[in-house]
């Protein structure tokens, strides 16, 4: 038989204890865990958790990288009743949920309602608690009840259209406009002139974003440096998951268009125990505390995207997933169990785990096709990833051609961490891996982390 435990299996919540129906502890035992999602976050999620004692990991969809560590499913992330049946198939007993979009679509909220998937753990909040990602404009407000430190906002509808236009007038430029839905990573417009954004305001209540943009969120702009702070919560307790500084622009220097993450950094050297603290303080602790009062049921991660100005942070956005590609600089940091300690964070135990990060600094280099974030080709054949001997290759786009070969399948295609004693090793490290990989049109940064080593307090500013 495919499985050795039983399905569904118990797991008692005072001793953390996975048993199977006759009450057998079946902690060495395999364990099948899930993964939904596609991308170098779920390679790097799924490698983390093919590391734990017992773990058989299924990912659906999947990639070419994700099957050299676990099980590909060809199941889409938004086929709910096809994630079912491969629950019960498997016989699955936590799921990972990787990206934002089952999340908002409520598939927590599908597996709480099922009489079979409610006795599957499962990492992610629910519907109401993922509009923390899926509404702009209820973060914001989430974020004024509880006092958390954010930009001075406004939310605007074609309703009150001139109240928005009078708030920009009120502002100093460059001026931020935020699509309130969902919007594939496109919906923040930053702009240098008042009638651009007085233009543009309209432009999104008119459907520049479709129905993401029908409400829009007016923000003051925050000058500092960017940070993604990780959290893991099971709505009680939380642990502080590794930091790390994402690179969001094509080019070196942070010039050109935006792309979903062009590498990596962790630790981010101007995230120094007092900064981290006052994130804790001022962000975590009272975010914590919001979702509670108001009942929402969280657990899992939160991506806290903050801008570190003059050393206090604050929230740019929340994230209700790991971030892409931060995730495949943070999990090369994470020690401990991960299956036992998401498992611990379903059952509301985190409090019970040992976890500790590496002291290693992580740095992450995307490797993507030329042109994106533009238009690119696919299906070019890759080659050299046989090659690596000190470095960890997380695959983002690929897919096996008919002849079983890797080629590329996405803008982003392959993510190489190396871990080094500093940034400058590291960064030595990933660049000399990445240049074993191959493949036609093949374009990367050269300049990940080097903001960091020039200056630990400067960082890569948004010089606006
Ligand atoms: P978001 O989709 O909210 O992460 O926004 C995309 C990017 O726009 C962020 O990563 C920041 O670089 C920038 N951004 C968003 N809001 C602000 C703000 N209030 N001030 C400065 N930059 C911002
Ligand atoms: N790296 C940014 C994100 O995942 O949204």
């Amino acid at each position: 038989m495919e499985n050795i435990i039983m399905y569904p299996a118990e797991v008692s919540k005072d001793t953390l204890d996975w048993k199977d129906l006759q009450g057998q502890n079946i902690t060495a035992l395999r364990k099948n865990v899930l993964v939904l999602g596609s991308g170098g976050r779920e390679h790097a999620l799924a490698w983390k958790l093919a590391q734990s004692n017992g773990a058989m990991v299924y990912v659906a969809p999947g990639n070419a990288g994700t099957a050299q560590v676990g099980v590909n499913v060809p199941v889409k992330v938004n086929d709910f009743e096809g994630i079912k049946r491969l629950c019960l198939e498997k016989s699955i007993h936590l799921v990972v949920v990787g990206p934002e979009q089952p999340l908002v679509d409520g598939i927590v909220d599908f597996f709480h309602a099922d009489e079979v998937l409610c006795h599957i753990p499962i990492i992610g909040p629910d519907r109401m608690g993922a509009m923390l990602e899926g509404s702009k404009a209820f973060a914001k407000s989430f974020m004024q009840r509880y006092g958390i430190p954010t930009a001075k906002c406004l939310t605007v509808t074609q309703e009150n259209l001139q109240e928005g236009l009078d708030f920009l007038a009120s502002l100093k430029a460059p001026y931020v406009l935020k699509a309130d839905g969902l919007a594939a990573g496109k919906g923040v417009l930053i702009l240098d002139s008042l009638a651009e954004a007085q233009t543009e305001l309209g432009n999104m209540l008119h459907g520049k974003f479709g129905a993401a943009s029908e409400k829009v969120v007016i923000e003051e702009f925050l000058k500092g440096i960017e940070v993604s702070v990780f959290v893991l919560t099971d709505g009680e307790h939380y642990l502080l998951l590794p930091e790390a500084k994402d690179y969001k622009r094509i080019g070196d220097g942070d010039h050109g268009l935006n792309t979903g993450g062009m590498g990596a950094v962790s630790p981010v050297p101007f995230c120094t125990p007092d900064f981290l603290q006052k994130v804790e303080q001022r962000i975590v602790q009272p975010t914590l505390h919001g979702l509670k009062s108001e009942n929402i049921d969280y657990k899992g991660f939160i991506f806290l995207g903050l801008m570190n100005c003059e050393g206090n942070p604050y929230v740019i956005e929340y994230n209700v997933r790991m971030g892409d590609p931060e995730t495949e600089a943070v999990m090369t940091r994470i020690e401990g169990d991960f299956v036992e300690i998401l498992h611990a964070c379903a059952l509301g135990r985190l409090d019970r785990v040992h976890y500790a990060k590496s002291d290693k600094t992580a740095v992450t280099v995307m490797m993507v096709s030329g042109g994106y974030p533009e238009a690119y080709q696919k299906g070019k054949l890759m080659t050299g990833m046989d090659l690596l001997t000190d470095s960890v290759a997380f695959h983002a786009g690929t897919a096996f051609n008919e002849a079983g070969e890797v080629v590329t399948a996405g803008g982003r295609v392959i993510a190489v961490t190396a871990l080094a004693d500093s940034i400058a090793e590291a960064r030595t490290k990933a660049y000399s891996e990445v240049e074993k990989i191959r493949f036609d049109g093949e374009y990367h940064r050269r300049d990940i982390g080097m903001d960091l080593m020039r200056n630990a307090e400067c960082g890569m500013r948004n010089e606006k």
